[in-house]
Parts: structure tokens; C-alpha cells; sequence
């Protein structure tokens, strides 16, 4: 692959279901070895992006392109290539931590005298090498997570997709999701990973892509999102329900973006308001501000 050729390229891509348009004229390109999060509420569209660059769907519209590969056509070629971990456990509840790791090894074709070492090299990875033999019902919930990255990786795809890799673990559980992602970064892997976690997204992403209604809505370094829509600090205001509307017509009028939740009210970018909003404290913007900033949503 070519230092220029991004890993994924969408152009102008629209999937529908009936009357629902899923993803809606989406442009995305993702440079190869970076983190991509891909970050919006239940319904955005972000597993039906994921699913279109492994032809798992298919785009009404538009052009998917995966390690070079467009797609559908050359589905077989840029599978092999890539590794998906589903969101859903589906592992092989019978089978040992290295049977699924060679069942995949094989459904991937590592040729068979690659396979051990791939296994191996997998298992260690995933931090999973003294459970080789154990069978994957008797697995703690971390370690069948783990067991789900490691068998996407067996084959040492050059792009890596997760779909809400951590959804319902426990923080610890999260935690060691997180370094195995990094790790796999660091090493070279092009990673694109769906989450509606906005501190995962902050966390692990070299660059996030803000989803809403099947379009990218803004796309860049968690820190340059924050700077560029949520400024330095945000000052979230104390009072009674008529000094806050005030107080938000005033940032308004400041030109100051502002921010509700039931009947409280952020000013973002307040750095430098010396307090003139009225009471409140003042904390450092995130995240999570730039999230409902641009979406107008709450994150979920
Ligand atoms: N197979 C499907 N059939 C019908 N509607 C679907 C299907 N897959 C997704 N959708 C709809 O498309 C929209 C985007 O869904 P999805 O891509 O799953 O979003 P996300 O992963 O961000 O929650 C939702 O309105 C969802 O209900
Ligand atoms: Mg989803």
C-alpha cells in the first residue's frame, strides 16, 4: 500500500432500509495507522458504516474503498485483509481459547505451516497465552472480549474494525480493551472503532468522526474538536430558572455557544468571561461539550 493511500475511503455513500436512510451521503477517509473512533448515539449510523466496509452491506449509493479495494467487488480481497470484531459474543462456547484461534487461522488461510506461531503470536497479544486450553465457556467476561479482538487479528490484518468493542464491561474489563487497542496502533494496524462512549472516543482515538443521522458532522483530534467548538473552559451557571435564561441570552448575545440539561446551562468558550455571567463554577471543556455542541444531542 502506498504512504498516501488512505485505508478506508467512502465517498458520497448512502445505505437506506425502506424509509430509513441509515447513512446519508457519507465522506469518509481514514489514513492508514491511525485510530478512527467513531463517535454517535444509538441510531446514527455507525454499525451500518462499519458493516459497509466488510460488504456485510451493500451501499445504494456511492463508493466504498478498503485497503485500496472497492467494494463490493473486491470484497474477498479487502476481507482478507482486515480483521472485525463484532459487537455481539459469538465465540465457540466448546471449543479452547486455541481451537477458535485455529478455526479462524484457517477460515482466514494463514498457511498451515504460519498457523502456530499466528496462534501464538495472537494469544500473546491478548494476554490470553495461559489460557490456550482452557475451554470458552469457563472464560471471564474480559477475557472472551479479549479472545473476540484476538481472533480477528489472527491472520495480522493491516485494518482492524471494532464495533462498540466495549460495550457493558465493567470499567477494569474496559480498561484492558483499551491498552490492547493501543498497543495494536502502535504497532502499525489501522484501527476503526464505533463507540457511543465519548471517553473512549477521547481516550483512544488519534481522530474522531462525530455521527448523527448517518453523516460525519465533524471529524478531527479530540483536542483540536474541543478547542475548535468548546474553547478552553466552560462555566456552568448556578441560579434560579429566570437568572439562567438570562444568563443564556447574554452568552448568546456574546456570541458564546451554550449548552442545557433540564435546567442547568454551560457557556462554552468562557474562558475569559471573568464571571460576568453571573454565579457558576468554571471547569475545562471536553468532549462531551464539542458532542452536544454539534449534534444538538445529549450523548446517550
Ligand atoms: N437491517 C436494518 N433494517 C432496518 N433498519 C436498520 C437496519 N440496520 C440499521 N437500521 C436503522 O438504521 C439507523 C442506523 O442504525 P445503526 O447503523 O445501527 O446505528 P448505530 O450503530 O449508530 O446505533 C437506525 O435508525 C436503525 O434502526
Ligand atoms: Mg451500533
Amino acid at each position: 500500500m502506498s504512504a498516501t493511500q488512505p485505508a478506508i475511503a467512502l465517498r458520497g455513500v448512502t445505505k437506506r432500509f425502506g424509509a430509513i436512510t441509515a447513512v446519508d451521503r457519507l465522506d469518509l477517509e481514514v489514513p492508514a495507522g491511525i485510530c478512527l473512533g467513531l463517535l454517535g448515539n444509538n441510531g446514527a449510523g455507525k454499525s451500518t458504516t462499519m458493516r459497509l466496509l466488510t460488504a456485510q452491506a451493500i451501499a445504494d449509493e456511492g463508493a466504498v474503498e478498503v485497503l485500496g479495494h472497492a467494494l463490493p467487488r473486491e470484497s474477498k480481497a479487502a476481507r482478507a485483509r482486515s480483521g472485525v470484531v463484532p459487537q455481539r459474543d459469538n465465540l465457540d462456547e466448546e471449543l479452547t481459547v486455541a481451537q477458535q484461534l485455529e478455526v479462524f487461522a484457517r477460515l482466514y488461510r494463514v498457511p498451515r505451516r504460519e498457523r502456530d506461531s499466528a496462534i501464538a503470536r495472537a494469544l500473546e497479544l491478548a494476554d490470553l497465552a495461559a489460557r490456550a486450553d482452557t475451554r470458552i465457556d469457563a472464560l471471564s467476561g474480559g477475557m472472551r472480549r479479549r479472545l473476540l479482538i484476538a481472533r480477528g487479528l489472527v491472520h495480522r490484518p493491516e485494518l482492524l474494525l471494532l464495533d462498540e468493542p466495549t460495550v457493558g464491561l465493567d470499567p477494569q474489563v474496559r480498561q484492558e480493551l483499551w491498552s490492547l487497542i493501543v498497543t495494536l496502533r502502535d504497532a502499525g494496524t489501522t484501527v476503526v472503532m464505533s463507540t457511543h462512549y465519548i471517553e473512549e472516543a477521547e481516550e483512544l482515538a488519534d481522530d474522531v468522526a462525530i455521527m448523527a443521522r448517518g453523516r460525519v458532522i465533524d471529524r478531527g483530534a479530540p483536542a483540536a474538536l474541543v478547542a475548535r467548538h468548546a474553547g478552553a473552559e466552560v462555566r456552568e451557571l448556578t441560579g434560579d430558572a429566570r437568572a439562567l435564561a438570562h444568563a443564556e441570552t447574554q452568552a448568546r448575545a456574546l456570541g458564546l455557544p451554550t449548552r442545557r440539561r433540564g435546567p442547568q446551562v454551560a457557556v462554552l468558550r468562557a474562558e475569559g468571561l471573568d464571571g460576568q455571567l453571573g454565579p457558576g463554577r468554571t471547569r475545562p471543556a471536553v468532549l462531551e461539550d464539542v458532542f452536544v455542541s454539534v449534534t444538538g444531542e445529549e450523548a446517550t
